[in-house]
C-alpha cells in the first residue's frame, strides 16, 4: 500500500465557476484545497461565450426571467430553485465586477445582449468570450488568497467514505477523495471535513459536443457510486449552432449571433425554415426547438450542415460584437460579415446530475455540490441560455455559506485507509481504452441523440451492458490513468442517461421520443436511486 495523503478544512473538486466561487467564500474563514484534472482552466467555464443572465434593465422583472426559465424548462423546473437563483443574479454580477471582470458597457451601463428563450435583453457579457474573462478573474483572486491552495493535474477517482475508514462503517459520509497525481502516477488521499463537488458536465459522452475534453461526467459518476441520487440525466442539451468544419470539431457559434439578428437558412432551398417550426419566436425560440429544427432540416434534405447568416448586419457591428468568432472563422477562410456560417447541432450542456437542495447539500453527509454536475431544479427539461454560469455562482456560494454555518458541528476526519494499488500492474493494452471511448461516444450520438426511440435506447443499453464488464475488469487489473478514470465515468454517465431516457414515457423539453410524442399533464423528475 502507498500512502500519499494530505488533510485540509474543505476540499473543492473543480476549478471552474462553481468550484472557485465556493472556494473564495469558504476562504474567508477556512483553509481550502482546490483540485482540478489537467490544467486549472480546463473546464467549460473558460469556454463560455454568450454571457450571464441577470435582470438589470429597468423594463425587465424577476418574474419575467423566472417565467422564461420555466417556459424553456417545460415546467419541470423547481420554482423555489428558479426564484432562488434568479433573484440573486444581480448580486452575483456585482461581485464579478468587484473581482474585475471587464463586462461590456454602453454609456457606463452594462451592455445587455439577447439569447433564445429570453423575452428581454438581459445577458451581460465580455464580447463573445465571457467565460475566459470570468475564469481569469476567479483564478487570479483564488491564487492570491493565502487560505486557498490550488492543485491542477489531479484526477479525482472516487470519494473517500466511511467504507474507507480504518474502522469500517457503512454509513456513507464523505471525507474527501482519492485522486491520481497525473505527474507522479501515484494515487493521493485528500481528506477534509467537508467536500464540495464542482466537476462539471458529461458532454463528452457524445461524439459531437461543444464541451472541453475533460467533460466526462466524473463528478456525477463519483456521486452515484458513493450513493447519491442522480436526476433528469435524459435532459441533455444540444446547442443548435456548432461550427461545421472538418478540422475544428467543437467550436461554438454563440446564440448571441442569433440574438443580434442572425438567421438560419437551408443551404439548398434557401428557405428561412424557422418560420415553419416556430413562426413567432423564429431563431430565438428555446434551444431544444431550434436544435430539433436544424436536425430535421439536415436529416430531411441529407445535408452536412445548415447556414447561420448575420452578413446583413453592418460589418463593424458584427466584428465589434463577435471579435473572437470573427477571428477564428477568418482563420478558416470564412468571412461572417459577407457569407453564412455552416453550423450543426452538438451536445452542449448536461441539465441532469447529482441532486442538491437550496443549500447545495447532496444526499451524502459531508458532500455539497454545485454547477453543471448537479440537478438543482433550476433548468428543468431544458436550460435557458446563460443561466448556467449564474447557477454556478449562486450554488457555489450557497454551498460555502452552509458549510461555514455548520462548521463547528462537522466532525473531524477519522483515520482513513490509503489507496491500495498492490494488486495492479501497468496496462499493456491502451488500445482498449481508445476503442471503448470511441464506441461509447458514437452509439450515444446515433442512438441517444436529439430524436430518440425506445428501440434505439434499448440498443444503447445493450452496448453499455457489454462494455461494463470489460471496463470493470480492465479497471480492476491495471494501474489507473486519467484516460481510464474518464472511460469508466463516461460509461457510467451513458448508463444513467439511457436509463433515465427509457424511464420517461413522454416527450418534454430536451427529451423527444417518437414513441411517446405527447407531453404528460403533470411534470415529473426522473430520479435514479443507487
Ligand atoms: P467547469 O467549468 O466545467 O469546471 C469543471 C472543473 O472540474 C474543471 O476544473 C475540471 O478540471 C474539474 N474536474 C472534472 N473532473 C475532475 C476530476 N475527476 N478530478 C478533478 N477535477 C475534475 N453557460 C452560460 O451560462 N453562458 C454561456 O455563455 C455559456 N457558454 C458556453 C459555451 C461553451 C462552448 C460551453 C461548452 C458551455 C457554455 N456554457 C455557458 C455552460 C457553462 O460554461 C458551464 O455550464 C459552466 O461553466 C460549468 O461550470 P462548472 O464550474 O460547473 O464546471
Ligand atoms: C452561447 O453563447 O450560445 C452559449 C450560451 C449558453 O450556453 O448559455
Amino acid at each position: 500500500m502507498t500512502n500519499h495523503s494530505a488533510q485540509h478544512d474543505v476540499l473543492v473538486i473543480g476549478s471552474g465557476a462553481a468550484g472557485l466561487t465556493a472556494a473564495l467564500e469558504l476562504a474567508t474563514r477556512l483553509r481550502v484545497l482546490v483540485l482540478a484534472k489537467g490544467s486549472l482552466t480546463g473546464g467549460s467555464t473558460a469556454w463560455a461565450q454568450g454571457g450571464i443572465a441577470a435582470v438589470l434593465d429597468a423594463g425587465d422583472t424577476f418574474e419575467n426571467h423566472i417565467r422564461d426559465t420555466m417556459v424553456a424548462g417545460a415546467g419541470l423546473n423547481d420554482r423555489d430553485a428558479v426564484e432562488f437563483v434568479i433573484t440573486r443574479a444581480p448580486e452575483s454580477i456585482d461581485r464579478l465586477c468587484e473581482l474585475g471582470v471587464p463586462f461590456n458597457r454602453e454609456s457606463g451601463d452594462l451592455h445587455l445582449t439577447r439569447e433564445g428563450g429570453h423575452s428581454h435583453r438581459r445577458i451581460v457579457h465580455v464580447d463573445d468570450a465571457t467565460g475566459w474573462a470570468v475564469q481569469e478573474a476567479l483564478l487570479k483572486a483564488a491564487e492570491a488568497n493565502p487560505n486557498i491552495t490550488m492543485l491542477g493535474g489531479r484526477s479525482a477517482i472516487d470519494f473517500i467514505t466511511d467504507r474507507h475508514r480504518e474502522k469500517f462503517s457503512a454509513a456513507g459520509r464523505v471525507w474527501g477523495v482519492y485522486a491520481l497525481n497525473e505527474e507522479t502516477g501515484h494515487v493521493e488521499s485528500h481528506t477534509a471535513r467537508a467536500t464540495v463537488l464542482a466537476a462539471g458536465g458529461a458532454g463528452r459522452v457524445y461524439q459531437f459536443s461543444t464541451a472541453p475534453r475533460g467533460a466526462t461526467g466524473d463528478g456525477i459518476a463519483m456521486g452515484w457510486r458513493a450513493g447519491a441520487r442522480v436526476s433528469n440525466m435524459e435532459m441533455m442539451q444540444f446547442h443548435p449552432t456548432c461550427l461545421y468544419n472538418l478540422e475544428v470539431k467543437n467550436f461554438l457559434i454563440t446564440e448571441a449571433v442569433r440574438g443580434e439578428g442572425g438567421r438560419l437558412f437551408n443551404p439548398v432551398t434557401g428557405e428561412r425554415y424557422m418560420e415553419k417550426y416556430d413562426p413567432e419566436r423564429m431563431e430565438l425560440a428555446p434551444r431544444d426547438v431550434v436544435a430539433r429544427a436544424n436536425d430535421d432540416q439536415i436529416k430531411r434534405y441529407g445535408l452536412d450542415y445548415v447556414h447561420l447568416d448575420i452578413s446583413h448586419q453592418p460589418a463593424d457591428f458584427v466584428k465589434g460584437h463577435f471579435p473572437t468568432i470573427y477571428e477564428k472563422l477568418m482563420g478558416l477562410g470564412i468571412d461572417m460579415t459577407k457569407e453564412p456560417i455552416p453550423v450543426v447541432p452538438a451536445q452542449h450542456y448536461t441539465c441532469g446530475g447529482v441532486v442538491v437542495d437550496l443549500n447545495a447539500r447532496t444526499d451524502l453527509p459531508g458532500l455539497w455540490a454545485a454547477g453543471e454536475c448537479t440537478e438543482s431544479g433550476l433548468h428543468g427539461a431544458n436550460r435557458l441560455a446563460s443561466n448556467s454560469l449564474l447557477e454556478c455562482f449562486v450554488y457555489g456560494e450557497a454551498a460555502a455559506d452552509d458549510i461555514l454555518a455548520r462548521w463547528d458541528d462537522l466532525e473531524p476526519v477519522p483515520a482513513i485507509l490509503p489507496w491500495d494499488e498492490s494488486r495492479v500492474t501497468d496496462s499493456d493494452e491502451e488500445v482498449v481504452i481508445k476503442q471503448n471511448w470511441t464506441e461509447i461516444r458514437r452509439f450515444m450520438w446515433n442512438y441517444v441523440g436529439i430524436v430518440r426511440t425506445t428501440k434505439r435506447l434499448e440498443r444503447a443499453a445493450h452496448r453499455i451492458e457489454l462494455l461494463k464488464q470489460e471496463i470493470e475488469d480492465y479497471y480492476g487489473a491495471f494501474r489507473v490513468t486519467t484516460d481510464l478514470i474518464e472511460l469508466r465515468n463516461l460509461l457510467q454517465a451513458a448508463e444513467l442517461i439511457v436509463k433515465s431516457a427509457l424511464h420517461r414515457k413522454e416527450s418534454r423539453g430536451l427529451h423527444y421520443t417518437m414513441d411517446y410524442p405527447e407531453t404528460d399533464e403533470v411534470p415529473k423528475d426522473t430520479v435514479l436511486v443507487p
